[in-house]
């Protein structure tokens, strides 16, 4: 005969399975139906180069690159997802750096320059997500991201100090999206219209 215990303990392991199975199942489902994503576009509006010190103790003194870019993209098909929890964005500047006695590439880059998380819960009003939106404006309902204006968030500096050997970088915004059951997967959300020139360093 069983005891109330084993049996309660029984059928307590039968219910974990099944709950492991479902959430199994949905996220075999959901990565079997990831939703497509036409790349957005990523605006720049300027870019200035100049020297200058991170703010740090004993920082030397190096270029330092800051833009100024719109972003607009729909990302509906990814919000409306029923096991979409949240999608961290990220820009990053990626950019060969040159040997200028070979010519060839010294070394490839890649850079964070922005970044923002868009939860569940800002589906409502995503146009939040660039500037503030007067409460009762802006669509609601719509996963349209907006960013106007935006600045880069992280400095953009090079390892070497200088951006000589860089002629230009490819702007591109991701996604990572964070599923409630499964595995993350990611994309491109949004790209800039070709390659972006870096200027000449400004003079004080
Ligand atoms: C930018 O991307 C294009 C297409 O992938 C590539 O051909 C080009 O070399 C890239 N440019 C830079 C500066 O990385």
């Amino acid at each position: 005969m069983y005891s109330t215990f084993q049996r309660l303990n029984h059928l307590s392991s039968l219910a974990t399975t099944y709950v492991m199975i479902l959430l199994g199942l949905i996220s075999i489902a959901s990565f079997l139906s990831l939703p497509e994503v036409d790349a957005g576009r990523i605006d720049v509006k300027d870019i200035i180069l100049q020297k200058g010190r991170l703010r740090r103790w004993g920082a030397r003194e190096e270029e330092l690159a800051s833009l100024r870019f719109d972003i607009r993209t729909d990302l509906n098909p990814l919000l409306k997802s029923y096991n979409t929890k949240q999608l961290f964005l990220y820009m990053t500047a990626s950019y060969p750096e040159y040997d200028p006695s070979s010519g060839s590439v010294r070394e490839q880059h890649d850079v964070v320059l922005w970044d923002r998380i868009v939860q569940r819960a800002d589906i409502r009003d995503i146009r939040a997500v660039g500037k503030k939106i007067p409460a009762g404006k802006g669509k609601k309902g719509r996963g349209n991201i907006r960013v106007e204006e935006g600045k880069n968030k992280y400095m953009w500096t090079n390892p070497s100090g200088t951006f000589r050997d860089v002629p230009s970088a490819n702007l591109t915004l991701h996604y990572s999206l964070m599923p409630y059951v499964g595995v993350l997967s990611s994309g491109i959300a949004a790209t800039a219209q070709g390659p972006i020139t870096l200027p000449e360093v400004l003079k004080r």
